[in-house]
């Protein structure tokens, strides 16, 4: 596929945004760089006991390698907005590819710990800079009325990389060098990611941003070949302003809104605490009675990883139709609830029947309470949280400082994903299962009330006239009341 060779698209097709060839790429951009970050998310868990048993490593190092890798999408993701802007979407995406691959290279060939922990930051690197990149390009290309689709893609495939990381868990077990293999095999996304990237064009924002006006204007006819070029790339340049932004604009006055709710948005999806419950489901099944580590990953398999891709679908259908924030308030109400439910079973249920059931290799009541409430709590997630929340992040900045300040969002992100993956068995220690649970809870409160007072609907927006919005240009700006 040669850049301009993009056959057109029927006429009422280009006029209604349907799926032409080059949106399918760009899916599939979203949908491998969504792969390898979930791939790495639900890896690790698996891949553990191996690597205990080859190297004997310290708590404090099996920790590192669990955790680091987030510290590493952390850094990643911040470079990524300044590497997004300066190189392109196009490049950052293909050098998040690389590294993402290399460094999944270094893990399976890492004759120790320490060799182990430089693979999984590189790894790490990789993520963090394709987490910003991808759905960025992703929310750039696609046509309004399907942006949402499109970057709801990058996150249902974020739920299959986790999925099929915990079926290859299953699969890889009793292979020997298991671990070796489970972390070399992600090096596939990586490789697919790269060749899918290479003969797409960048963003026609960002060529405009360079001056690339011919670029541009090639770009948006591959895409939509009935489209109004002129006004479209008219649109791109009233949104640009200045060529060059600082850091220092990414803080400024005007944009303080959109960056406080991306950013807010991001903690706060990592604070309800999604990635305790799927860094730690095994441990979380085997607290509540599911006795052996098969019966454990099994249940892993299907109540979490099966449920968030399936619920995932919920929100590609219907974020466009019914908006981002019904799908986030609902949700936010079944993640709730369901996080108290977990947190009643392991307080009030009886402790001393999970000791007997357990000895006799029945799952408790605790456990089946359990099981239902860690269904309901993933499924919530999967159709709000997870996908509406890097929709929002990748639509709300304007043109000038988008890439940095999708990049402060996702770091923030990884920040708190870090926190929570770090904090999460020490808290449980401390204050117990129950309260923990109920501390996320808690934190749904939060978020609701976040969503519910300030964020504005933005579904079928275009781009340019969210970025009106918060010159309080066009209706439904900042602290707007709730629209559906
Ligand atoms: C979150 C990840 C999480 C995943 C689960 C994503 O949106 O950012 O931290 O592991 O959803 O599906």
């Amino acid at each position: 596929m040669s850049k301009g060779t993009g056959a057109p698209a029927a006429p009422e097709a280009a006029a209604t945004g349907r799926v032409t060839k080059w949106l399918v790429g760009i899916a599939a951009v979203a949908m491998l760089a969504g792969l390898l970050f979930g791939y790495d998310q639900g890896i690790i868990a698996g891949a553990l006991s191996g690597i205990e048993k080859d190297f004997r490593p310290s708590t404090l190092v099996i920790e590192i390698i669990t955790s680091w890798v987030t510290l590493g999408a952390l850094a990643g993701a911040l470079v990524a907005g300044t590497l997004s802007d300066e190189l392109g979407r196009r490049r950052t995406i293909i050098l998040a590819a690389v590294l993402f691959a290399g460094g999944a290279v270094i893990e399976a060939a890492a004759p120790g710990s320490w060799v182990l922990l430089v693979g999984r930051l590189v790894v790490g690197f990789g993520v963090g800079v394709a987490s910003v990149a991808a759905p960025l390009y992703a929310s750039e290309m696609a046509p309004p009325r399907l942006r949402g689709a499109f970057v709801s893609m990058y996150q249902l495939a974020i739920t299959l990389g986790i999925f099929v990381a915990y079926l290859g868990t299953q699969e890889l077990a009793a292979a020997d060098f298991s671990w070796r293999l489970m972390l070399g095999l992600s090096i596939v996304p990586g490789i697919l990611l790269a060749v899918a990237m290479f003969p797409l064009p960048d963003s026609p924002v960002w060529y405009m941003k360079e001056g690339r006006r011919k670029e541009a204007a090639k770009t948006v006819h591959d895409m939509r070949p009935h489209a109004d070029v002129e006004a479209d790339l008219r649109a791109i340049t009233d949104g640009l302003g200045t060529k060059q932004v600082s850091w220092g604009e990414v803080f400024t006055r005007t944009w303080r809104k959109p960056l406080m709710l991306g950013v807010g948005l991001a903690i706060l999806q990592q604070l309800t605490g999604i990635n305790a419950v799927i860094y730690y489901a095994d441990r979380i099944f085997a607290a509540a009675g599911f006795q052996s580590a098969a019966a454990q990953l099994t249940a892993t398999t299907w109540s979490i990883g099966a449920v968030n891709v399936l619920l995932t679908f919920v929100a590609v259908a219907f974020v466009d139709r019914l908006g981002r924030r019904p799908l986030l308030l609902w949700g936010l109400v079944g993640m709730g609830v369901s996080l108290v439910a977990m947190g009643a079973s392991f307080q009030w249920l009886d402790d001393g029947a999970v000791a007997n059931a357990t000895a006799a290799g029945q799952p408790t009541t605790t456990a089946i309470v359990l099981l239902v409430a860690m269904m309901v709590f993933i499924g919530s997630f999967a159709f709000s949280l997870g996908p509406v929340v890097w929709t929002v992040i990748n639509e709300i900045y304007p043109s000038t400082v988008r890439g940095r300040g999708v990049a402060v969002a996702t770091a923030a992100n990884w920040g708190a994903a870090w926190i929570v993956a770090q904090f999460f068995l020490s808290l449980t220690t401390w204050i117990g299962e129950g309260p923990t649970f109920y501390l996320f809870a808690a934190m749904c409160v939060v978020s609701f009330a976040f969503v519910w007072f300030l964020l504005p609907e933005t579904k079928g927006k275009t781009l340019d006239q969210i970025q009106q919005m918060w010159l309080g240009r066009v209706e439904g700006g900042a602290g707007a009341a709730p629209t559906n």
